[in-house]
């Protein structure tokens, strides 16, 4: 099964300069939380925006269309998706996190979805690609707790694939 793990701003922005908009620790929890023990599918860019390197305790699967590129020996590099199916379970819950461009790339599989809706506007250089809505289903939804070190109103929202 693929799923999609993001937290978009009120106008889908996801990025600027090669990183977050915002600072939101609750959101990098639950992005924890629901990424750990799965692998996970990311943009090189993406990957190069991690600053301490691969996530711990997950398969980091890393998008380029470059067979050169160099990644530590614990990621695996794809140059296409076809070649996923040789590195993940049939069983699997594969977390593709973006960005825009693997979100692109994934859009006719996915079959859950994690968005964090963050009820502000960014600045950014990177939108989430358009999803079809119609198609899923919102199997839950949770406000986010607002304190001083996460200052934007959120809501946690699954969606299934009908
Ligand atoms: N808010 C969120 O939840 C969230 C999530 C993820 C990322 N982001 C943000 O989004 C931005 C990065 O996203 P992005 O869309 O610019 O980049 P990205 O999707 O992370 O990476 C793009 C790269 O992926 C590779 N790629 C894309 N399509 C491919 C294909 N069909 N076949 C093979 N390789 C392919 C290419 O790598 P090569 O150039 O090496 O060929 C391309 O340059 C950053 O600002 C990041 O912080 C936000």
């Amino acid at each position: 099964m693929i799923s999609f793990v993001w937290a978009e701003d009120k106008n889908h922005v996801i990025g600027v300069d090669g990183h977050l908009p915002w600072k939101l620790p609750n959101d990098m929890k639950r992005f924890k939380d629901v990424t750990t023990g799965h692998p996970i599918v990311m943009g090189r860019k993406t990957f190069e925006s991690f600053p301490n390197g691969p996530l711990p305790n997950r398969l980091n699967i890393v998008i380029s269309r470059n067979a050169d590129y160099k990644v530590p020996e614990s990621v695996v590099l794809l140059t296409d998706k076809s070649e996923l199916s040789e590195y993940v379970k049939s069983d699997d819950e594969v977390m593709v996190i973006g960005g825009s461009g693997i979100f692109n790339l994934f859009k006719n599989d996915v079959d859950r979805l994690y968005l964090t809706r963050i009820d502000h506007e960014f600045t950014g250089d990177t939108k989430m690609v358009p999803i079809d809505y119609t198609k899923f289903n919102l199997i839950e939804k949770k406000e986010g707790v607002m304190d001083d070190k996460n200052v934007y109103p959120y809501t946690f929202e699954t969606f299934q694939k009908n």
